[in-house]
């Protein structure tokens, strides 16, 4: 039988050591430091110890969505630079302002908000203004600008605001080729200039997420803004993997082996039948930690380094493999590795993206319920 280290049912461990690495290629590909997005508990990989982790390997700053994120970075002691750009009225930018996040504000109306904060503290905020550069999502709209800059000069002017960066999000980034990109950061670097012809020239400039930072130095400006890459996952399958090395490998540990006779169907509604008599064995993962259920059938689990058919439906909290009339030489408490870095044959997040028509970002940030986390490498 296997040990599970983590006697978890279910158990995502995070490499923090292959964070570490895949900070190193980002510094190196983009040629300048890095903004590790942590947002959405670091893409399922958990916020903080990602945080820490990624500062600790040389990572400048962090950015999330909601401030929210930023506040729960804080409360655990994290005290580098935290942008957040996403906001909604009900935000707590006082609370915001109090801790020193950066925000990234999309509005008049935002700033205005940020700067009643600020005007409430007696505290200068400091800002970032991100300007929508063609995403047509947040970001400030295209006939918003003119008044909105006029605005940050003048809330900088009077020190409401301190405003550090500009920033912009790409339309095409995984087509890093597609001109769009320039344009982006053309119009990216207009915007820059017409704030510092009204007197409030931002300190810094980031727009490249992913891809961009892997092989578009030209856009990389003051700082990139990196998320699935931290994660070891490549945005640009078509090009490699830049040596990125995959940080979460998710194990389950097999709950029950049994026989199934020739002609016995398996699990919800039976759309496997067993072919011959075989033996099977229960995984304890399911849609509600984050196995879709559209995977039902369509993936391979390594146990023992031995590949072995998922068969019938994925369940909320289990699903089955087929071991084969020898069992496999399977037992109870043995591992099964769901997805991880694809060596010996296992599958990646990327595998689990292809069979179900998305993308390893939602396979990767889809990973909760009951799947306990186990640091292993950097201070862990
Ligand atoms: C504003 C912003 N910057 C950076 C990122 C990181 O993108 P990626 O994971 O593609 O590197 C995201 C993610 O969606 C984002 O919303």
């Amino acid at each position: 039988m296997t040990a599970n280290p983590s006697a978890a049912a279910l158990t995502a461990t995070i490499d923090l050591d292959a964070l570490a690495h895949n900070i190193g290629v980002l510094r190196e590909t983009s040629g300048t430091g890095v903004i590790a997005v942590v947002k959405a508990d670091a893409y399922g990989h958990g916020a903080v110890p990602v945080a820490r982790a990624a500062l600790a390997a040389g990572a400048e700053e962090l950015g999330v969505a909601h401030v929210t994120e930023a506040l729960a970075l804080r409360q655990a002691g994290i005290d580098a630079h935290i942008t957040s750009w996403l906001h909604t009225p009900s935000t707590d930018f006082a609370a915001a302002v109090a801790a020193d996040i950066d925000i990234a504000v999309s509005s008049p109306r935002q700033l205005a908000a940020v700067v009643d904060a600020a005007r409430e503290a007696g505290i200068t905020a400091t800002a970032t203004v991100k300007v929508d550069t063609g995403l047509n999502r947040s970001g400030v709209a295209v006939d918003e600008w003119d008044s909105m800059a006029v605005a940050l000069a003048k809330a900088h002017a009077e020190e409401s605001i301190m405003l550090r960066a500009i920033m912009t999000h790409l339309v095409r980034g995984d087509e890093p080729d597609h001109p769009l990109n320039s344009q982006q950061a053309d119009s990216l670097d207009a915007a820059a200039a017409d704030l510092a012809r009204l007197g409030a020239p931002p300190q810094i400039m980031h727009l490249a997420n992913s891809p961009a930072a892997l092989v578009r130095p030209d856009l990389s400006r003051d700082l990139v803004r990196p998320g699935i890459a931290l994660y070891g996952r490549t945005p640009l399958p078509g090009r490699g993997d830049f040596g990125l090395i995959p940080v979460m490998t998710l194990t389950g540990e097999i709950s029950l082996v049994k026989r199934v006779a020739r002609g016995q169907g398996v699990s919800y509604s039976h759309t496997w039948v067993a072919p011959q008599d075989t033996v099977v064995a229960v995984v304890p993962a399911g849609y509600a930690d984050g196995v879709p259920r559209t995977l039902s059938g369509r993936f391979e689990v390594l146990v023992n380094g031995r590949r072995f058919p998922a068969v019938g439906r994925v369940c909320m909290d289990q699903f089955v493999i087929d071991l084969g009339p020898d069992g496999g030489g399977v037992a109870e408490g043995d591992l099964a590795e769901l997805f991880g870095r694809g060596h010996a044959g296992g599958s990646t997040a990327a595998d689990w993206a292809d069979a179900t028509d998305t993308i390893d970002y939602e396979i990767l940030s889809a990973i909760r319920g009951r799947t306990v986390r186990r640091y292993v490498g950097g201070e862990a």
